[in-house]
């Protein structure tokens, strides 16, 4: 192998020396070049970089990712503010600039308890609506959203955070109003409206063993139904010190194992101290000063655990590139980032792939590098 390399070498030089006026840069590789034949690498947008606002943002995007999920413009407040009113602009513009740009799209979500538009699940008095009224509404919003954009997403989060660490279901509305049954019909109903188009059941803090048990009971009744689910996804919204990685593999495998394929649709890792182990936006707590101890940045020791906690995710992503169709960062770069105001407010917080100057984490770059190298070391043999 290494006289292969020697001559591969030479003969790079002497095709670069005649050449010379014409010197043959090669661009770096970005992660979907190194991850596009294990998994989709995709990354949250909001409405700023899709209208082409953020342009140092889109180049990431275009360079680095093959799938974008909407951050907010597709979820139910946003997109079905009144009974009677649709507003599509931000969601048709997010899909036009995923079409343009080749990118792989998800639509996140259809039935979920938080940024539900005020009307969905109560009448004019403020009472909650009878089961048949419920079923009508979550139809006729799950049809209309999933017949606009037929064949242009590979699949939907048709159900987010309906069940709780111990394992039990989510007091939400649609609970109250219709117990368990309101999954399966959220997943029949855009099954209807568009046969083709995968369906995800989507959730935080999965790697916990009451909501995994959970979850596994709700991929095999799905199933045991007849019903459509592609995969289960693991928003992976991680901290410093959580979840214990064997946790988070156990919930790995015992998704795959039900035969669903497995996604981290939002992954971010929190570089502050941990408040409160939930990703329930209901939860902000009052600001504290000594909550946010890096508000100009974050010192080289903790980026350093940051870094090398972060890589090691994505080992075990890639350990189970068998099983894994995605890993979604839940946005470009820190600047953007939700953590920034969740679960306290006016934090400056360090989760994502790029820094506020739009430049990869070490991590990135060590991963490139390294899976680059694996690759020509590969066809060289
Ligand atoms: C977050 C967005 O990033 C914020 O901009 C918004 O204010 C609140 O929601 N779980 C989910 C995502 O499924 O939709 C949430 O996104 C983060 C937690």
């Amino acid at each position: 192998m290494k006289t292969k390399l020697v001559f591969t070498t030479l003969l790079a030089g002497a095709l670069l020396g005649a050449c010379a006026t014409q010197p043959v840069t090669k661009e770096e590789p970005g992660l979907k070049d190194v991850l596009g034949d294990k998994f989709l690498i995709g990354t949250a947008l909001n409405v700023w970089q899709v209208a082409g606002q953020d342009t140092a943002a889109t180049a990431i995007v275009k360079k680095h990712f093959n799938a974008i999920v909407a951050e907010n413009c597709m979820k139910c407040a946003e997109i079905h503010p009144t009974e009677d009113t649709y507003d599509f602009k931000d969601a048709d513009a997010f899909v036009k600039f995923g079409e343009e740009n080749g990118l792989t799209m998800t639509g996140h979500c259809l039935i979920w308890h938080s940024q539900l538009a005020p009307w969905f699940c109560v009448d004019e008095k403020g009472k909650n609506v009878s089961p048949e009224v419920l079923k009508q509404r979550m139809k006729d919003h799950i049809y209309t959203v999933v017949k606009r954009y037929k064949g242009k997403l590979k699949g939907w989060d048709v159900v987010n955070e309906a069940i709780m660490e111990d394992g039990s279901y989510r007091k939400s509305k649609f609970y109250q109003i219709l117990g368990e049954e309101f999954i399966p019909l959220a997943f029949q109903y855009a099954h209807e409206a568009d046969p083709d188009v995968e369906l995800y059941y989507n959730d935080y803090n999965m790697h916990e063993a009451g909501k995994r048990e959970t979850v596994v009971k709700l991929v095999k009744d799905l199933k045991a139904r007849g019903l459509r689910i592609d995969a289960v996804g693991m928003q992976g919204h991680v901290g410093m010190d959580y979840p214990d990685m064997d946790e988070f593999e156990k919930s790995m495998v015992a998704y795959g194992n039900e035969g669903v394929k497995v996604m981290i649709t939002e992954w971010d890792m929190s570089a502050l101290p941990t408040v409160k182990r939930s990703a329930n936006i209901a939860d902000t707590v009052a600001f504290r000063k000594a909550l946010n101890p890096y508000p100009d940045a974050l010192p080289d020791s903790v980026s350093q655990v940051w870094n090398q906690r972060m890589g090691a995710f994505m080992d075990l992503f890639l350990k189970h590139a068998d099983i894994m169709d995605r890993v979604t960062a839940w946005g470009v770069t820190d600047g953007d980032s939700w953590k920034n105001g969740f679960p306290v407010r006016g934090r400056k917080d360090y989760p994502l792939l790029f820094d506020r100057e739009y430049q990869p984490k070490p991590f990135v770059t060590e991963l490139i590098e390294r899976l680059e190298k694996e690759k020509a070391e590969n066809a060289a043999e």
